[in-house]
């Protein structure tokens, strides 16, 4: 009797899954490559589709310069060192090179290697979706590839396949899927969806295609006809002018006109105009905006303004210091007594807008997978304001008459100690100035 059970349930978790198609983890190697097509099978007709794709980090998902490090040189090592990680960093793929995943061929072949894998986040994987299993997390869609290609437009013709409108293709669900992450220690270690959901634009029923897909007028295929196409650009982090102006800084101060020894307080405004989610979103663990706010004197001597401190829970973390972290890229760079690198990069006393990632012992890391925990969320909500001070009493040597004030707001992907550590190409760590503003006071003996 005791060894009949098992072999029930064994005849129904064979049978169930083949009932509905699988999502999420359960979909590892439940496809081949062969069921999807190439991009290139869309490019006579999709033409500018296509080109859009090309150049959007959709189609660079797994080949990226700084996605292969990071996978390659951290993830994958850390892996074998702990197969308790295994299944996650196989987990990987499901979002950055999903057409390896479902064909269960992980680790994929390195980018120089040229397989299917390269293809990231195609058309056809992003056109066979035809659901989300609940919440939208950890690529929880549902792929059916075939013939029939989905998308958010009803009754349209295609000579090359069935076209079906889904009603997932006109929701932030479907992006959430893979814009929402939690880990294997329940940690939300990217949750760009559920902030939009908690913000104003969810609200307002203004989901991320608006702003990521916008459309323009034309024609999607030759044969189709004139009306307005979701525009595949997908502008994020790695566009200057999308990043540029995404919030609004502006500086008073409390008086114009100073004693050469009196105290002035300055205070910032920094408006999250344009991003319907915090800034920054997505990769947190990687990236850090500041705001560096510097006087120079009527004699051009210049004079760095350490932010005030607001006196909250994890405060530290938002005020740039000369401080060590990310200790845990020792072990899977396999250096025992590692330190770690330099926290933050920028100027000390500057403020941070950040949420830090903290690994087991409690110390700041940018390994996704391995965060035990988060810190304070200290980044700029959607139509949030943040207010920020800058007290300075005048210091001996303030040179008489106009002194000119400026506040800048810097973003980086990836921040730069990290990047310099591990070799990553510049342009992932350039200073990106999202907004700057001025404003001048007197001083009078
Ligand atoms: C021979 C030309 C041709 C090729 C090749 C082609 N398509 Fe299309 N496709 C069309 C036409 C025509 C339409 C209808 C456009 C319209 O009327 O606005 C269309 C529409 C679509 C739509 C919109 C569906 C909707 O209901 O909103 C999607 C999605 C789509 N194609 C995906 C693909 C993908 C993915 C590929 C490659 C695997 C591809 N197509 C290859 C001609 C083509
Ligand atoms: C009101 C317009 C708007 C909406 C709605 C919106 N975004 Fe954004 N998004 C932006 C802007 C502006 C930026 C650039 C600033 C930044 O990086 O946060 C951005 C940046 C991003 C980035 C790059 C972030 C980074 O720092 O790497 C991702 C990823 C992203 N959006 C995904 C989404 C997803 C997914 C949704 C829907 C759940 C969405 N966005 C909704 C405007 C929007
Ligand atoms: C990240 C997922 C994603 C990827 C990758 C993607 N698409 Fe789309 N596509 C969408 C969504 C979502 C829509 C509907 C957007 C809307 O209507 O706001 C869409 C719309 C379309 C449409 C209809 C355009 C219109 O408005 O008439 C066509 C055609 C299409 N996609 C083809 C392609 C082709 C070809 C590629 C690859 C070169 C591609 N897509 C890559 C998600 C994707
Ligand atoms: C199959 C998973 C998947 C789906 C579905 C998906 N994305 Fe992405 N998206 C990614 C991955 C992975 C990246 C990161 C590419 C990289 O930098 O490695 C990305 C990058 C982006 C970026 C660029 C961020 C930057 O740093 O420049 C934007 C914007 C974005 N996605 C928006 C969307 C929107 C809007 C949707 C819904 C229409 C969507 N995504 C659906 C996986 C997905
Ligand atoms: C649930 C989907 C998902 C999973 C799982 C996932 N990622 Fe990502 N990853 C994304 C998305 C979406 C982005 C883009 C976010 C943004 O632009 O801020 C991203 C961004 C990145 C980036 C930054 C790219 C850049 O150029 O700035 C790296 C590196 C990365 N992922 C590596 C990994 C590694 C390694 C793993 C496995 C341990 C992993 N990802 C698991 C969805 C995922």
């Amino acid at each position: 009797m005791k060894t009949r059970i098992p072999v029930l349930l064994l005849v129904f978790m064979a049978v169930l899954p083949a009932a509905e198609p699988a999502s999420g983890k359960d979909a590892l190697g439940s496809l081949r490559y062969e069921d999807f097509e190439k991009p290139k099978a869309c490019k006579s007709c999709h033409t500018r589709i296509y080109q859009q794709w090309q150049q959007a980090m959709m189609s660079q998902a797994y080949t990226h310069h700084w996605d292969e490090i990071e996978y390659w040189d951290l993830a994958v090592p850390h892996a074998e060192k702990h197969p308790e990680l295994k299944a996650t960093v196989d987990g990987c793929n499901g979002c950055h090179a999903p057409l390896a995943y479902l064909a269960g061929d992980v680790p994929p072949p390195r980018p120089e290697e040229n397989s299917r894998a390269n293809e990231s986040v195609s058309c056809d994987l992003c056109h066979s979706i035809t659901a989300v299993d609940g919440q939208p997390v950890n690529f929880n869609w549902v792929s059916e590839p075939g013939r029939t290609k989905y998308g958010a437009k009803e009754g349209l013709e295609s000579p090359h396949h069935i076209t079906k409108f889904n009603d997932i293709y006109t929701v932030s669900e479907y992006c959430g899927s893979c814009h929402n992450e939690q880990n294997d220690f329940g940690i939300w270690v990217k949750s760009t969806q559920i902030e939009w959901e908690e913000g104003p634009y969810a609200e307002q029923g203004v989901p991320c295609f608006v702003c990521h897909m916008p459309k323009a007028p034309g024609r999607s295929a030759p044969m189709a006809e004139e009306g307005m196409v979701a525009q595949h650009v997908f502008l994020g982090a790695h566009n200057e002018a999308k990043l540029k102006s995404a919030i609004e800084v502006s500086i008073h101060p409390d008086e114009k006109v100073i004693p050469y020894d009196g105290t002035v307080t300055f205070q910032v405004e920094l408006f999250n105009a344009k991003a319907g989610h915090k800034v920054p979103t997505g990769s947190v663990e990687d990236r850090i905006m500041w705001l560096d706010v510097r006087a120079v004197d009527a004699n051009g001597k210049e004079y760095h303004l350490p932010v005030d401190k607001k006196g909250f829970e994890g405060e530290a973390y938002t005020i740039a210091a000369d401080a060590l972290a990310y200790r845990d890229m020792g072990i899977p760079l396999g250096r025992e007594g590692f330190e770690g690198v330099q926290r933050d990069g920028v100027p000390a006393g500057n403020r941070i807008f950040r949420m830090p990632y903290f690994d087991e012992d409690g110390i700041m890391t940018i390994m996704q997978w391995n965060t035990h925990s988060l810190g304070v969320d200290y980044r700029i909500g959607p139509r949030e304001t943040k207010l920020e001070h800058f007290t300075w009493e005048m210091p001996y040597d303030v040179a008489f008459g106009d002194v000119t004030v400026t506040a800048r707001l810097n973003y980086q992907k990836l921040v730069k100690p990290v990047a310099d550590f591990l070799e990553v190409p510049e342009d992932e760590s350039e200073v990106i100035l999202i907004n700057e503003a001025s404003t001048t006071i007197e001083v009078y003996d």
